[in-house]
């Protein structure tokens, strides 16, 4: 199957703060007139057209996950109906997406809800939720023949831009914060040979560094203020509601950094209403760590009105950010779902990373903040016990084994002021024991375990 265009697709940038509609984007995606971000809309969606008949595009969809053509194979690239065209010569697909849909038995009963799910965005091909978003974004670029791409990162972005820049024969520039990021993401940067900058300084300053760039050198930024990154993030909940049959769930719950993500899956739900692909909207949640959470007092406190930049401070590196650049996008996000903001501490992170670890899956500290969320959110009654709830874990979780392996020794709060607030993990923390090679000791330790197992 080929990706033609049809007419109906053609997609237009707008600013979502001003409402202009430029015909192009300048290298740093911003509105020209009033320096807001853009985004894509699609005016050329009418009700009514054969071409967006809920029930064709399902078919279409499902139809191609038996195709052998690599595009269709992709779970981006399969919805490409809802997504702004980008010729096929110009596509770089890891057949991201595809992600499995999980239950969480034990979690829905730490939680206290009875129907629990996660979307495992970590089981992308560089293993966190952004090659949704690099595929399309890296694609652009290459159409754009742009020769560098770049970012500011965490580390997942780095990793997935690295690694799309060089299927697609493009260099790559990773601007990272020195220190504060995994090691499996830097490795992974390095690997797919990009030219990897850590700087003395965190997140938000790379961005500032990153921003100045691009004014001065021809690289494509692909940041998720790149709105080709927000189309293509789009899928996982595309794909999310074709797994569930089309029925939303009453809750979504998602981490927020630097809330690009948030942005696109909200923008996706709203799309599915407006093409009745679904019939209501799931409320959106978002979650912070406490120690960066400069989006849930931009909620809280000044009632969505101002977001007041912070250092950031996190165990859970990926969302340690101070400044986000989607929240007026998330907001909007909040406010079309009736979502709710939250913030958790960096304990709650690690009990409810381990929980989820101990329902079999495993992810990076920064996606447990959804289920130390929910928690907050069953306790506050914003979650009914009888309500469908579904997390979205963006990242794997050999993405940062330190912080497990810290975790299960005990060491991970060690001398921190919550180091008390932590006794409270200790019934998750299972240490690796060291014995002597014999028989008798491993049965030993075999027979301790079952009497304590639960
Ligand atoms: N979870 C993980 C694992 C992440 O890597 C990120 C962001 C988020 C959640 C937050 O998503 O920024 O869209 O709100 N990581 C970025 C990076 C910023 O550079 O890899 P967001």
């Amino acid at each position: 199957m080929s990706i033609a265009q049809n007419t109906e697709t053609a997609a237009k940038l707008r600013c979502i703060a001003c409402g202009a509609t430029p015909d192009s984007a300048g290298q740093s995606f911003r509105c020209a007139a009033c320096g807001d971000l853009l985004e894509f809309f699609f005016p050329g969606w009418p009700a009514g057209s054969p071409v967006f008949e809920p029930a064709a595009l399902k078919a279409l969809w499902l139809k191609r996950r038996t195709s052998r053509d690599a595009l269709d194979q992709s779970g981006v690239w399969r919805f490409r109906e809802l997504l702004p065209h980008i010729p096929e010569e110009h596509a770089i697909t890891l057949r991201e997406g595809n992600t499995p849909l999980y239950r969480l038995p034990r979690c829905a009963r730490a939680a206290g809800v009875e129907n629990l799910q996660a979307k495992h965005q970590g089981m992308n091909p560089t293993a966190s939720f952004k090659d949704t978003g690099m595929t399309f974004a890296a694609s652009s670029a290459h159409q754009g023949g742009f020769r560098w791409v770049a970012c500011a990162s965490t580390g997942n972005t780095s990793a997935s831009m690295a690694a799309y820049a060089a299927r697609g024969k493009m260099h790559s520039l990773v601007l990272i914060p020195e220190g504060k990021i995994s090691w499996g993401k830097l490795s992974q940067a390095l690997d797919y040979g990009a030219l990897t900058c850590q700087l003395r300084t965190d997140f938000d300053g790379c961005v500032r560094i990153l921003n100045d760039l691009v004014r001065q050198k021809p690289v494509c930024l692909l940041n998720s203020v790149n709105p080709y990154r927000i189309e293509g993030q789009k899928t996982a909940a595309i794909e999310l509601m074709e797994q569930l049959a089309w029925e939303p769930p009453d809750h979504i719950i998602v981490p927020g950094g630097n809330l690009g993500n948030s942005s696109a899956i909200g923008k996706a739900l709203v799309e599915m209403l407006e093409l009745k692909l679904i019939s209501r909207l799931p409320k959106l949640s978002i979650i912070q760590a406490q120690g960066a959470n400069p989006f849930y007092r931009c909620v809280r406190e000044f009632g969505g009105k101002k977001l007041e930049p912070m250092t950031a401070d996190t165990l859970a590196t990926a969302i340690r950010i101070g400044n986000p650049a989607s929240w007026k996008k998330a907001l909007r996000v909040l406010q079309a779902t009736g979502g709710e903001v939250e913030q958790v501490t960096e304990v709650e992170i690690a009990v409810a990373k381990a929980e989820i670890g101990a329902d079999g899956i495993g992810c990076e500290p920064a996606s447990a903040v959804t289920l130390a969320g929910l928690k907050k959110l069953r306790r506050s009654g914003f979650v009914k016990p009888g309500e469908s709830v579904v997390l979205i874990l963006t990242g794997h979780a050999l993405k940062d084994p330190d912080f497990t392996i810290k975790f299960h020794r005990g060491d991970l709060f060690a001398g921190a002021s919550n180091e008390a607030e932590a006794a409270q993990a200790k019934y998750l923390q299972r240490a690796p024991v060291v014995l002597d090679a014999n028989l008798g000791a491993v049965i030993a330790a075999l027979d301790g375990a079952e009497r304590t197992s639960k």
